[in-house]
């Protein structure tokens, strides 16, 4: 079945420069320095406390590892290969629940935009979904203002289908429905983008 649940564990990604591990409790502490940042909320979906209490990275990590434990979504923690193992970012993934057209979400520390990291970060998420786990499609969404967000989704070849009233931290915005096909990315990407599990 396409979209089989449990989930199996999350494997440890590799890319050029950067390696995508499965999230840990441990990990609370970054998010909790580099999560607060208005900039870098704005565009997420709205019902994130703000402000962001002390201990909303702990708790969000703890509803995340629990998410996981149910084998219902992939955490990553983005680390960069030459640095501490310490989180930069996250990107989550989960499967298509036959009604939400939303299936991938990320974010980066401010101090690490602009570099390309996001971008090759979803290519080993997204080169993981449809190469191991074959899932036939992703969905994934943005607010229409967040143009950096837009752009990644744009470079890995994905197709905008659609508009749809949202709300966001800062207000409503309408979202962008994108659609990536296992079809479209296996015709596009070399296997030897394969990414390597753990
Ligand atoms: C969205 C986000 C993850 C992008 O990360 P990133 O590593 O900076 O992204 P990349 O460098 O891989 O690519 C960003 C692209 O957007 C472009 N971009 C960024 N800001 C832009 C702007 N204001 N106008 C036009 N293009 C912009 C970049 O130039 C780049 O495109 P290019 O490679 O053609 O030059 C990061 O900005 C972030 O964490 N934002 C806050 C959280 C968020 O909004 N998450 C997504 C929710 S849907």
């Amino acid at each position: 079945m396409a979209f089989e649940l449990p989930l199996p564990p999350t494997p440890v990604l590799e890319t050029e420069r950067l390696i995508l591990r499965p999230l840990e409790l441990r990990d609370a502490p970054a998010f909790q320095r580099c999560f607060p940042d208005w900039e870098l909320l704005k565009y997420l979906h709205a019902g994130i406390p703000w402000p962001y209490p002390p201990d909303g990275a702990e708790t969000n990590t703890r509803e995340s590892l629990e998410k996981r434990a149910r084998g219902e979504r992939f955490y990553w923690v983005i680390t960069l290969k030459d640095g501490d193992d310490e989180a930069i970012g996250r990107i989550d993934l989960w499967p298509f629940d036959g009604q939400l057209r939303d299936m991938r979400g990320f974010y980066l520390g401010r101090a690490y935009w602009g570099r390309g990291l996001m971008t090759e970060a979803a290519d080993a998420v997204t080169d993981y979904a449809f190469r191991v786990l074959e899932w036939p499609f992703l969905y994934l969404t943005n607010a229409v203002p967040n143009v950096a967000s837009h752009r990644v989704k744009e470079k890995q070849g994905a197709e905008l289908i659609g508009t749809e009233p949202a709300a966001y931290m800062s207000g409503e915005y309408p979202r962008e429905v994108w659609l990536l096909t296992r079809e479209a990315w296996i015709a596009r990407r070399p296997a030897a983008s394969l990414p390597r599990r753990g």
